[in-house]
């Protein structure tokens, strides 16, 4: 496994590819999980060579957000990393990101002013900008996101569309804990307590998808489902519900001609922000 910290090293090793190869990139901010790792894997069956990125990206956290505290553990990271067949672990500083004077930002509109991006003014700027980044260093055949954060991957599929990176974008399955809860490095900040009020955001959605499949396709009743299985977890605050076009994020009408949705939500629990989704499709 080859550990770069800065661009020119990468480089070096893309120098060194022979014809043939292809790369499968999995961008990620670290304190790896199962989750992240069935991303390496989805890479390692399509790829000759698979490159992980870890950096937490300082750009992507607003003022009150959880930036200098979000957990990390490189050491952990790379032996997982080393026993998920790794080929290149990218690990820039920020300096080497944002190196004094970057002024350069990708701003993709529509699709970032719903959901999170309402709630986190700023995330898909700091998101974009990055991934945009990395792209251009690792120059990736194809790259890896986890459908646990559906409008992440919604947005940088646009933007890999309209800025026409030569790559493919793969979206992986997310993968849970056994209660349902989405696996993520946020799971660790969460008390007992809190850890067994998280279930509740599976529970809502799959609510949510128990009625869509004895056909209801309004999204008023649908997004009302969600919100009572909340209410009824008294640590659970939600920061929004949401059963949308699973493109545009546009809130579904209640005309009822939907085939597809994304139902999707964010609640808070105590301190932590948890955030999951589940596409619902015509069978
Ligand atoms: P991070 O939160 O570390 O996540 C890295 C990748 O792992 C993302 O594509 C995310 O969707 C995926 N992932 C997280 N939990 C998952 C789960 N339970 N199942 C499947 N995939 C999961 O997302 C980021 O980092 C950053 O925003 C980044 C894209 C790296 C840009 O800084």
């Amino acid at each position: 496994m080859k550990i770069a910290t800065t661009i020119a090293e990468i480089r070096a090793l893309h120098a060194a590819l022979i014809p043939g190869d292809t790369v499968g990139f999995v961008p990620t901010m670290g304190y790896l999980h199962a989750g992240h790792i069935s991303l390496m894997e989805a890479a390692r069956r399509e790829n000759s060579i698979v490159a992980v990125s870890i950096f937490v990206n300082p750009t992507q956290f607003g003022p009150n957000e959880d930036f200098s505290r979000y957990p990390r553990d490189p050491e952990r990271d790379l032996v997982m990393l080393g026993d998920a067949g790794v080929d290149w672990v990218f690990t820039p500083s920020v300096g080497e990101m944002y190196p004094d004077g970057f002024s350069t930002y990708v701003e993709v509109r529509g699709v970032t002013q719903r959901l999170e991006g309402e709630m986190r003014p700023g995330h898909f700027l700091g998101v974009a900008t990055v991934v945009a980044k990395l792209f251009n260093i690792v120059r990736p055949t194809r790259a890896y996101f986890g459908q646990k954060d559906a409008q992440q991957a919604a947005v940088l599929r646009k933007m890999v569309a309209d800025l026409a990176f030569p790559l493919q974008m793969v979206v992986v399955p997310t993968l849970r804990e056994p209660d349902g809860l989405a696996m993520s490095s946020r799971n660790v900040y969460l008390a007992l307590d809190e850890r067994q009020a998280a279930v509740c955001l599976h529970r809502a959605l799959s609510a949510a998808r128990a009625q869509w499949r004895a056909g209801e396709r309004r999204g008023s009743a649908l997004r009302a489902t969600m919100q009572a299985v909340l209410s009824a977890e008294p640590l659970a605050r939600p920061d929004y519900v949401s059963v949308a076009d699973p493109i545009t994020l546009e809130e579904l009408d209640d005309s009822g001609t939907a085939t597809q949705a994304l139902a999707s939500l964010a609640v808070r629990i105590g301190k932590t922000r948890l955030i999951d989704n589940f596409v619902l499709a015509d069978a």
